[in-house]
């Protein structure tokens, strides 16, 4: 059976509670997901660096999965490549002519490489860059906020994806973020992703930790019949 990743995004948690939040989880999930927003790649701002840092120190052990969704990347990427974190995705709307730099920079510092691609963008438009990438972000909403419906077309890009990784021998996992939930996950598990992102769904439970146990659940049902018809 193949391991699927939670990632909770922590921009669905309680600003002024995100120890409590993280805790409220129990270990009940794999990696932690922290959205970069700067206000002028996405309409919206959100943590900087010196967040990523605290969550460093106090989170070592953490696989601290970021999401650069901003413009301004040889200022932005040093300052999150510094604090620490395990795996930075950058857009390939943003400097799309440098995405071969960017992402050999990353790799460079020793940390994990992803790309992340916006609703409206064809997978394409990545192809000759993907042997560089350990992991490829599926946005299934637009960047910026959480709480959004899931954009149900954003499944035909991961299959496509997983096809391009077969035939290629590719070893990127795929990654689905933003409007996932208890009813739409066993068909995100089935088109094959490898890691998911789940912001509000996961923070406005009462008990995140056993919601999350209910998931795991889900989730492994849906690898099985994926390995079956495999
Ligand atoms: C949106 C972010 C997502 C967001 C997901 O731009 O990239 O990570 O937090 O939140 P939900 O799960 O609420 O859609
Ligand atoms: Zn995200």
């Amino acid at each position: 059976m193949r391991k699927i990743f939670i990632a909770p995004s922590l921009l669905g948690a309680d600003p002024l509670n995100l120890t409590a939040d993280i805790e409220r989880m129990k270990n009940n999930f794999d990696w932690l997901h922290l959205d970069i927003m700067d206000a002028h790649f996405v309409r919206n701002l959100s943590f900087g660096p010196s967040f990523a840092r605290a969550l460093r120190k106090n989170y070592p052990d953490a696989f601290i999965d970021t999401h650069l969704m901003t413009d301004n990347l040889e200022t932005v990427l040093p300052l999150f490549i510094d604090a620490g974190v395990s795996l930075i995705s950058v857009h390939a709307e943003t400097e799309s002519h440098l995405l071969h730099a960017v992402l050999s920079q990353i790799k460079n510092a020793g940390i994990k490489t992803g790309i992340a691609l916006c609703p409206p963008t064809p997978v394409t438009m990545i192809e000759s860059v993907l042997n560089l990438a350990d992991l490829v972000l599926v946005m299934s909403v637009t960047p910026g906020f959480g709480g959004q419906k899931f954009i149900e077309s954003s499944l035909g890009k991961v299959r496509e994806l997983v096809s391009i990784r077969a035939v290629k021998n590719y070893n990127y996992l795929i990654e689905i973020d933003g409007g996932i939930n208890e009813n739409n996950i066993t068909r995100v598990v089935l088109a094959g992703c490898d890691a998911i992102v789940m912001g509000s769904a996961v923070f406005r439970n009462n008990d995140p930790a056993l919601w999350l146990e209910g998931i795991r659940a889900k989730i492994k049902e849906g690898s099985e019949d994926c390995d079956r018809t495999r």
